[in-house]
């Protein structure tokens, strides 16, 4: 229940290491968990989503280690057993808020020879699950859930069963949902194929190949057969996060005088719509090649962020899609571009951690943006500046880090409520905020 007060920045200069990302962090875990001998993954992102992965795992039977370099990043062990090397777990697995965790930890333990209960938090237990459920019985699980209004909820009990391959045609444009049909693919009897609307982030099948699964993509489509065993690769790299590291590039943008670099930011081409979205309204944001690694299993390098005045954009559905997790922080740039911004079609945003529509038009629109959402599409106006306020973080970390960077931009005070739920993904978030921004 912190609550983070922030006053108006003079600028944001220096440099900073993006924290390790989220997604490919959480499917660390679970992949590794089911590898053939042991893993290390060097720069693993230790906040709660991850800890909920790993501690299912454990509960599971996996060994699972984290150590603390001197450089104060996480190296990650993990003792896979196989894939048929989880055991029943003792106890319910609590999955806490990790919406990501609960939907792709299901498509594994459909195809478990034992039954798991999945328990959530108040925001996850309200997220809806038939997403998963649907192609999962259509594979041959068996899965209960909490139903209302016909739709599924956590608390969900999974019944192990032998699955069989699908031929699935995604409904929902969601890397979440794909994961699962792939995770439970690799236990299926037969070929599974998976065809999206539009590439999502595609850390699962990333992976999947790192570890010899034999996946294959074809635009679109992604095919998996059942896979005999899972090689580990020994060790890999996890590049930053994006979407983390999104707060302060727009945050660099804004405050005039300001220059960052953000040092070994993941840019997986399904990651990096916020970049090419910013670029267009104005921002100057330069990827430099030196010291870099751009073909890794997950593409990284440095980026430099110096500011610059932004003018309004559109942006469509399916690229709102690309990046829904930087709608929020794009709501803050959009107060501060010439112009009207619209962001269309992000229905999505209803159902993350919080209605992520309603938390950025509640907020900004207490600190006097211009902002009205209109049925799923959210319309900025650009007003040149914001007044500090009493705002909320509706229990979500995007939410709150929106508002803190919202914060260093309006004049006098701004209060954040509620504001421990950045551990989720960021713990290290005001430390390094801190850091680079210069206050006087
Ligand atoms: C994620 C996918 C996205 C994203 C979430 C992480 C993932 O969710 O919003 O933060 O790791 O696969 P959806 O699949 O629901 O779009």
């Amino acid at each position: 229940m912190k609550t983070i007060k922030v006053r108006k920045a003079i600028k944001i200069k220096g440099e900073c290491i993006a924290p390790a990302d989220k997604s490919v962090s959480q499917r660390a875990v679970m992949i590794s968990s089911l590898a053939n001998s042991p893993v290390r993954v060097d720069n693993f992102l230790d906040c709660d989503d991850c800890r909920r992965a790993i501690n299912a795992f454990r509960a599971m039977g996996i060994k699972i280690t984290l150590k603390k370099t001197a450089a104060n990043t996480s190296i990650l062990y993990v003792q896979g057993r196989g894939l048929k090397g989880l055991k029943k777990a003792k106890h319910a697995l609590y999955i806490g808020n990790s919406g990501t965790t609960m939907r792709l930890i299901a498509g594994i333990l459909a195809a478990q020879d034992f039954k798991s209960v999945l328990t959530a938090d108040p925001s996850l237990s309200v997220r809806p699950m038939k997403r998963i459920t649907g192609p999962l019985k259509a594979m041959g699980a068996q899965i209960k859930a909490r139903i209302k209004a016909k739709q599924e909820y956590p608390p969900l009990v999974i019944f192990g069963k032998d699955l069989s391959a699908i031929k699935y045609s995604m409904p929902v444009k969601s890397a979440q949902v794909k994961s699962c049909v792939l995770l439970a693919a690799i236990f299926a009897k037969g070929t599974t194929r998976v065809k999206e609307q539009i590439k999502t982030r595609d850390h699962t099948e990333r992976m999947l190949r790192l570890f010899k699964s034999g996946i294959s993509v074809n635009g679109l489509s992604v095919k998996i057969k059942q896979v005999k065993e899972l090689k580990s690769p020994v060790n890999f790299f996890i590049p930053g996060d994006i979407s983390s590291a999104a707060f302060f590039i727009v945050g660099a943008t804004l405050l005039s005088g300001s220059r960052l670099k953000v040092k070994k930011i993941g840019l997986n081409p399904t990651r990096i719509y916020l970049l090419k979205i910013l670029k267009r309204m104005g921002a100057k944001i330069e990827i430099l090649k030196k010291g870099s690694n751009l073909k890794s299993f997950e593409p990284y390098a440095d980026i430099r962020v110096v500011s610059a005045s932004l003018k309004s954009t559109t942006i469509k559905e399916t690229e709102a899609a690309y990046c829904i997790d930087e709608l929020p922080i794009l709501c803050v740039a959009a107060c501060f571009a010439t112009g009207t911004t619209k962001i269309l079609g992000a229905s999505e945003l209803r159902i993350k951690e919080t209605d992520r529509i309603y938390s950025m038009v509640t907020n900004l629109g207490k600190m006097g943006a211009d902002i009205k959402s209109e049925d799923n599409n959210l319309i900025i106006t650009g007003t040149g500046g914001l007044h500090g306020a009493q705002v909320e973080s509706f229990g979500d970390h995007r939410t709150a880090m929106s508002m803190i960077i919202a914060g260093l931009l309006a004049s006098g005070e701004t209060t954040v409520k509620n504001s421990s739920c950045i551990n989720k993904s960021f713990p290290e978030f005001m430390k390094i905020l801190k850091n680079i921004t210069k206050l006087t």
